[in-house]
């Protein structure tokens, strides 16, 4: 078959386009970190997290071209801003358990005044191992699976993955003081229309990827089940917030497209 000339200038443009694109999400974006800085304005009633920083990351997908230079880039800025709280969101590995290892080597260099939290994500949920859990508990993270704990003026409780494991609100929130501010931590986004309980000031969440790869003018090309409804960004309803994160990592396609990693820095304001 003979191309003509016109013809062949419009398939290497769109070949040679599609070349340079996956290039650049591959080599440049992917490697890149964005701190994202959100504050959240507190009402009479969660008035005790005045002051409170905490930052969020997630979905580190360490087999999937995990990359332990960028991750230790997200630890730093975290130290740096000395917060109290680290709160990870989960998928930690893709399908590979093993992978959590080198992970936590980096991981287990975080340093918050009060401690480092993690949830699972489906991913986990689905390959686990016990490696995965008992590596998380020895670089200093307290997994929250269906669990809580409980500091002087508030509460920090975490889910088990919704779309992997079996997870159970209730019973975690009950190990808090009636009355304490929440934090919760639950891997899929779409979660917070699950359930309307107002101690809960805060839900952090990851799974989405942001999309990981996006098309201009037009956002996320696919979105996972359960991360459909709240894919990226702060959302509100009443006096409760979710943010989800873009996260660290990349699933299946080594490549992110106007979707960089993120590391995440909350800090409460004043009532
Ligand atoms: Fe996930």
């Amino acid at each position: 078959m003979k191309l003509s000339r016109r013809k062949w200038l419009g398939r290497s443009l769109f070949y040679g386009s599609g070349f340079a694109g996956f290039g650049y999400g591959s080599l440049v974006e992917k490697r890149w970190l964005d701190v994202t800085r959100l504050d959240i304005p507190l009402t009479e009633s969660h008035a005790a997290l005045a002051g409170l920083k905490i930052a969020v990351m997630g979905d580190f997908h360490h087999d999937d071209f995990g990359d332990g230079d960028l991750i230790g880039r997200a630890v730093k800025v975290i130290n740096d801003e000395q917060v109290d709280l680290v709160y990870l969101v989960g998928d930690y590995i893709s399908r590979d358990a093993a992978a959590i290892v080198p992970l936590c080597e980096v991981l287990r260099n975080l340093r918050p005044r009060l401690g480092a939290f993690g949830v699972m994500g489906n991913h986990d949920a689905w390959h686990m191992d016990p490696i995965l859990l008992k590596s998380l508990e020895s670089a200093g993270v307290r997994m929250l699976i269906n669990d809580a704990q409980e500091f002087e003026h508030f509460g920090v409780v975490g889910m088990d993955s919704f779309l992997g494991g079996r997870p159970d609100l209730p019973l975690a929130l009950n190990k808090i003081t009636a009355g304490k501010p929440v934090i919760l931590g639950w891997h899929e986004p779409d979660t917070f229309a699950t359930y309307d309980d107002p101690r809960i000031v805060l839900q952090v969440s990851g799974h989405t990827h942001g999309g990981q790869i996006c098309a201009p003018f037009y956002g996320p090309i696919l979105l996972p089940e359960y991360g459909r409804k709240y894919p990226y960004g702060h959302y509100r309803r009443g006096d409760s917030s979710l943010f989800v994160t873009r996260g660290i990592g990349t699933l299946t396609l080594p490549a992110r497209f106007l979707c960089p990693p993120e590391v995440v820095l909350v800090k409460f304001g004043a009532a």
